[in-house]
């Protein structure tokens, strides 16, 4: 399959030309063609949701495992209505105050929703993405698009349209280049089915704010401390899988900043002594630090004091240290706090629950 790709301006959509480049994509899109596109969390892979085919070809473009249900996107409030069997009074809260934004509502499904979005389950997760080409294309579109994020299963979410490019070249109709995301980490994932929601994947809306809305919020088990035990069945069937795993063996180091930075320096000389290409994923308070190891490449991924930062740069540092056929990472772990809670729960997914407490 031969892959389009499309630069759109997000900033000048109201420009015929841009949104003539729009509307062809929504068409694809609509008539059954598999078209990636930027959202503010991570960019994403759409299909027409109630077109059982096109998502088929959602999952084999991914070599995506058939059990993990796929996230329906809307472009605006009304779109939410057939789509589940009925609207909780929580969702109605929800949307208002966190959509558009990077918020997914689990809710009962309806009848129009396949199977193969739902894999098998009674629910469907919603989302209204803020990114204006999202929001633009689905509308145009007019269908609801199920969409995953644009990456190869597995391997780090896209953060720009060059790594979809990596990805997916010959396996989907169009990418459309709409510069880079706005957070840098998927949107947070909570189940409304019952009373007190479950927030099944951290992400751009932390506990915090949910809390502060709608009161206790329940943080699902193993987010964050260890890997799912194989014989549970998952709640988010997707944070089952390895996933966002870079090429190299990776380690997050934690316990008191001195001491994860003193680990680290003794790590990296003993890999870099035996030859192998090591990498460190620092951060702003500490990158000086590691300035007498000449033998790995050290970056930062932000700032300590804005997890923010930190959730932009993780994924597309991962994809570069596998670019330069990196061996090892050693990565500091932050605080779990705010944003820091879904860049610890992706931290320690792509290291595989490879953990050092220096506590
Ligand atoms: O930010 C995002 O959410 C991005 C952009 C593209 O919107 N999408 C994304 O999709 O991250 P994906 O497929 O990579 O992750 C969807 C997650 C998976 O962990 C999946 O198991 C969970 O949402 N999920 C989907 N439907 C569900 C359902 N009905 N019940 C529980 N979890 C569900
Ligand atoms: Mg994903």
């Amino acid at each position: 399959m031969k892959t389009e790709i499309i630069r759109i301006n997000p900033d000048n959509l109201t420009d015929k030309a841009e949104a003539d480049k729009l509307s062809y994509a929504a068409d694809i899109l609509k008539n059954g063609g598999l078209v990636a596109f930027p959202t503010e969390t991570v960019y994403g892979l759409g299909a027409n949701a109630l077109d059982e085919k096109a998502v088929k070809g959602i999952y084999s473009a991914k070599g995506r495992p058939s059990d993990n249900p796929l996230i329906v996107h809307i472009s605006d409030r009304n779109g939410l209505d057939r789509l589940v069997s009925e609207i909780p009074p929580i969702a109605e809260e929800l949307a208002k105050t966190f959509w558009p934004g990077p918020l997914t509502l689990v809710m009962n499904k309806s009848e129009l929703i396949p199977q193969i979005i739902s894999a098998g389950l009674n629910t469907v997760a919603v989302r209204m993405p803020s990114h204006p080409v999202a929001r633009e294309l689905i509308r145009m579109s007019g269908v609801p698009v199920a969409a995953p994020s644009a990456n190869s299963s597995g391997k780090p979410s896209p953060t720009c349209a060059g790594h979809v490019v990596e990805d997916l070249s010959g396996k989907v109709d169009v990418i459309i280049d709409g510069g880079n995301v706005h957070v840098g980490l998927e949107s947070t994932v909570l189940d409304i089915t019952h009373l007190p929601p479950v927030i099944l994947r951290p992400g751009g809306v932390t506990p915090a704010q949910l809390t502060a809305l709608v009161g206790y919020v329940e943080i699902g088990r193993s987010l964050v401390e260890d890997g799912f035990d194989s014989a549970e069945v998952p709640m988010a069937p997707g944070m089952k899988y390895r996933h966002y795993a870079p090429k190299a063996i990776m380690t997050v180091v934690t316990g008191p900043l001195e001491s994860i930075v003193h680990e680290i320096c003794r790590r990296s000389a003993e890999y870099s002594l035996s030859g192998a290409k090591t990498a460190i994923l620092a951060t702003d308070e500490t990158i000086g630090c590691y300035v007498n190891l000449t033998d790995c490449e050290t970056v930062s991924m932000g700032s300590r004091g804005n997890p923010e930062t930190i959730a932009l740069s993780l994924f597309k540092l991962l994809r570069h240290f596998d670019r330069r056929g990196v061996q090892y990472i050693l990565a500091e772990a932050i605080d779990a706090d705010g944003v820091g809670l879904a860049v610890m729960n992706r931290m320690l997914k792509a290291a595989g629950y490879n953990i050092i407490n220096m506590e």
